[in-house]
């Protein structure tokens, strides 16, 4: 597909200015959403006939006018072509999310990173995810492993809405339980010690959540999979910076633990990485 893409957009732009257009783009249900800089901006009515023209089930087409932003981490969208929308539904593992991608969080990226997660969960474990979106990661984990809760958090009322709905398409009710609010407030107030499994998706809060998320797991202990985005040049190793700075934090809140998996779930720019690390929490 990608190769019939390049073909109808060098048909329709000068080779010169090939190189300056996104190869990427993410396909969100029957949503394709492109990215422009200054140079690429001017053939945006010709990118998206290539897209509309390869994927026959895509309606609309927008482009991403800046970068994710705000404590919700939205995206702001213009529409180029088809329909004026930004609500689909979108399948992913079996599952199907609805989502309004301009008023919550979604990317079709981290389909590999969910699954992995779904596939460590053990019969009749308890998961809290603390940053939870339209519901990605608890609905796969209940529907793909035999967990017996995943309580589901999310600060974006849109969000919750969308998981709500989500919970009901996918038919898990009794297994993940939305919850509107703040993780830490979440937290402390209704989930102290319940959990064997906590998930922390939000990189640009997860250092500060720390505290929150080992307050969440049983006094036996478990599970924490923190999420961080790190820079890192050639010679360095992101994963490595990572793992140093999930270790002074959680030394300095006097946590025992092991950190024995940690990878790059994605590049998020050049020399930018998104880090995942497993970590062992042992009892208290
Ligand atoms: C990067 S998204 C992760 C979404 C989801 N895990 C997924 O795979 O699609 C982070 C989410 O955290 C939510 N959020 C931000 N601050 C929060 C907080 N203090 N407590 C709970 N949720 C929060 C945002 O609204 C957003 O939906």
């Amino acid at each position: 597909m990608k190769r019939r893409l390049r073909k109808i957009l060098s048909d329709n732009i000068p080779c010169e200015d090939l190189p300056n257009i996104h190869n990427s783009y993410d396909v969100v249900g029957d949503i394709a959403v492109i990215r422009l800089t200054k140079a690429s901006s001017k053939y945006n009515q010709a990118i998206a006939g290539a897209i509309l023209e390869v994927h026959k089930s895509i309606k609309t087409v927008l482009a991403q006018t800046g970068p994710v932003h705000g404590a919700f981490r939205l995206r702001r969208l213009e529409q180029v072509a088809g329909e004026n929308k930004t609500t689909t539904i979108h399948k992913e593992s079996g599952c199907l999310f609805n989502v309004d991608i301009e008023k919550c969080y979604f990317s079709p990226r981290l389909f590999h990173e969910r699954m992995r997660i779904a596939k460590l969960v053990k019969t009749g474990e308890v998961v809290v995810n603390m940053f939870a979106g339209v519901g990605c990661f608890s609905i796969i984990i209940a529907t793909c492993s035999h967990a017996k809760k995943v309580y589901s958090i999310d600060v974006n009322p849109a969000a919750v809405r969308h998981m709500q709905e989500n919970v009901r398409i996918n038919r898990v009710y009794g297994k993940v339980f939305p919850m509107f609010g703040d993780a830490k407030e979440i937290i402390e107030k209704k989930l102290r010690r319940v959990a064997g499994r906590v998930l922390m998706p939000l990189p640009e809060k997860a250092l500060e959540y720390f505290p929150y998320a080992l307050l969440a797991l049983k006094e036996a202990g478990g599970w924490i999979h923190y999420y961080d985005f790190e820079h890192a040049r050639k010679k360095e190793n992101p994963i490595e910076k990572v793992k140093l700075k999930a270790t002074k934090k959680l030394e300095s809140l006097n946590a025992k633990f092991e950190i024995p998996l940690g990878r790059v779930v994605r590049k998020t720019g050049p020399n930018w990485h998104q880090i995942a690390l497993d970590i062992n929490v042992r009892p208290t």
